[in-house]
């Protein structure tokens, strides 16, 4: 149980002798150090409710807590506020059992809920740029934490792999070599193992296509033509698609480790074609939708709507199907197949209306029922030092790939001006330097709020000092070396003792909020806190290590209580940077 909770349970025990409700006894870290570590400020809605003065019911209930052993000190502030504060002992005894718990006190949840998390979603033909990045760092950060907490997660990258971008590569590729065995419909197979396209030549023909498809009606119907052909299971253009998609995924794998991030489905929109039909079928014989001029769809807005909620498009005039209507048949195959409950859409906030759609739709059809969780987890933008969407100097979108060689490579000169990893072995300093980088890119977005626009700065991002990555990497990577003298001088952790002055005090306080920290951050689905605690624990760290000087200390109970708690600051920090998905080289 967390502290706050314990520290409660005391506190409502007192309320309820004194004959109010134990709600109030919700103890809280204090906004006043000054006057106690924390705080309860119940007395003073029970006082409302029981038509009595504050004051006096917070005095009864300072009376009716336990004598001794909890609490040093309890006062009452104003009307009616009570300021507490731990005894050194029962902190010491907390502490020590955050240490003993390879959870490090945090237990995992008592009602597990599979969860399946959306994030990435890369498109087939398309590289990967830097919009791409919030996505799946805090989507990843998110699946993490999920398991972390003790929910059964599974990760889908969503690929954007069945629309129209798939006909009009198919019709480019007609364009520059009609002769390829593909386009022979007289042929059915086998095709060739090799794709006849690289990553790069599908980049370069996207664009091309998707010009032409603009300017052209024609080239439009070819593309459209195409897309219906390919769906409809044309043999030659499925073998074609799946060079498309093949090449593809090789590709963004490549994005996805360098940034050590992985997916438990690779699933796509084409997953779920087969089940678009019986889907469709289903929902227009329940009478949720209706027909417009030869369309199908679902009028989603509600009488008590302050925005334009339109309908829902799900088979357009042409016969053909939609983004939501993928969407809608990913919901269905994810609560009747892997048995979802919550399912979190990590995804720019600017596609809000179509999840909003997505998810009514979903409910009226009965596609997901009311104990199952729709959620959109929105982002912001990523921006430029103007202050407006990140693009390179001609202008263009960075792709992924360069934009992480472009931290790799700061990290690098980072570490040689910081005089860090220097002579260590090549390959050494290399991975360090990637590892830098990575943490860099990662903690410069999860700092963030994730709603919040933030300016991509790169070398506040790359730098060791500051709320950054790299100064939590360089702080836990420190701890380890502390402790790694302090084992070759033959010191080793013992039990914890109770404080004597308030930096060590401020760092086991520090450690037992662990559990508050993460259940924030789950329910809100906001890393930043994680990111936010992770720095406040290094930070108290640092005080403490230079107050306390663990190697020079002549009392050797106190040395080896210090160090148990260097190395439950190094697990606890491992641990977060862990969940913002940073990794911690063995040593810098
Ligand atoms: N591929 C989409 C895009 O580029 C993102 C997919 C998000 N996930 C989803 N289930 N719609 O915008």
């Amino acid at each position: 149980m967390s502290l706050l909770s314990r520290l409660g349970d005391l506190v409502g025990d007192a309320f309820e002798q004194v004959g109010a409700d134990r709600s109030f006894g919700t103890v809280e870290w204090s906004n006043r150090p000054d006057l106690g570590q924390f705080q309860c400020n119940g007395a003073l809605a029970a006082a409302k409710s029981l038509g009595r003065n504050p004051r006096e019911i917070a005095q009864q209930v300072v009376a009716a807590l336990p004598a001794a052993g909890t609490f040093s000190e309890v006062s009452i502030a104003g009307p009616g506020f009570i300021n507490l504060t731990l005894d050194d002992t029962y902190l010491a005894g907390v502490v020590q059992e955050t240490a003993d718990d390879d959870r490090l006190g945090y237990p995992t949840v008592s009602q597990p809920r599979k969860h399946i998390v959306d994030f990435g979603g890369p498109n087939v033909a398309k590289s990967m740029h830097v919009g791409h990045v919030r996505s799946t760092v805090i989507g990843d950060s998110l699946q993490r934490l999920l398991r972390f907490v003790g929910h059964p997660t599974e990760s889908d990258i969503h690929l954007g792999d069945w629309g129209t971008p798939m006909g009009m590569l198919i019709i480019e590729l007609h364009r520059r070599r009609p002769d390829l065995i593909y386009f022979d419909l007289d042929y059915t197979g086998p095709y060739p193992d090799e794709s006849p396209v690289t990553l790069e030549d599908l980049e370069e023909m996207y664009p091309a296509a998707a010009a032409r498809v603009a300017e052209d009606p024609a080239e439009a119907e070819k593309a459209r033509q195409a897309t219906q052909e390919l769906q409809a299971g044309r043999p030659g253009y499925r073998a074609l698609w799946q060079h498309f998609v093949d090449v593809s995924i090789a590709g963004l794998r490549e994005n996805f480790d360098a940034l050590g991030v992985h997916f438990d489905h690779w699933f796509g929109e084409s997953t779920v074609h087969d089940r678009i039909e019986p889907m469709l079928r289903r929902i227009e014989a329940s009478g949720v939708a209706r027909r417009s001029d030869g369309a199908l769809v679902i009028d989603v807005a509600r009488p008590d709507d302050t925005m334009d909620v339109p309908p829902l498009l799900l088979v357009k005039s042409d016969g053909s199907y939609l983004y939501g209507t993928t969407d809608l048949a990913t919901i269905e195959m994810r609560v009747e197949d892997q048995h979802a409950q919550d399912l979190l859409y990590v995804v720019d906030a600017r596609q809000s209306l179509h999840f909003e759609q997505v998810f009514r739709a979903a409910r009226l059809a009965g596609i997901a029922p009311d104990d199952v969780a729709l959620e959109h987890v929105g982002f912001g933008t990523v921006n430029g030092p103007d202050g407006k969407p990140f693009k390179t100097r001609s202008g263009g979108l960075l792709r992924l790939r360069d934009l992480i060689q472009m931290v790799i490579e700061a990290a690098e000169r980072r570490l040689e001006e910081a005089e860090i990893a220097q002579d260590y072995p090549e390959e050494e300093r290399r991975r360090i330097a990637r590892a830098v980088g990575v943490a860099a890119l990662k903690f410069g977005d999860l700092s963030n709020h994730r709603m919040s626009n933030y300016i991509f700065d790169l070398d506040r991002f790359v730098s060791f000092e500051g709320k950054t990555g790299p100064y939590l990497q360089y702080s836990a990577v420190r701890i380890r070396s502390i402790l790694r003298n302090a084992a070759e001088q033959g010191l080793h952790p013992g039990p914890i003792v109770p404080p004597t002055v308030d930096a060590e005090r401020d760092l086991m306080l520090a450690a037992t909020r662990l559990p508050e920290v993460l259940d924030r951050t789950v329910e809100l689905r906001a890393p930043n806190h994680v990111a936010e605690y992770a720095y406040d624990v290094s930070t108290v760290f640092n005080r403490f290590y230079d107050r306390c000087h663990i190697l020079r200390e002549a009392d050797p109970a106190r040395q080896a209580s210090w160090l148990a708690l260097v190395g439950m600051t190094l697990d606890l920090l491992a641990l977060l940077l862990d969940l913002l998905g940073i990794e911690v080289p063995e040593r810098m």
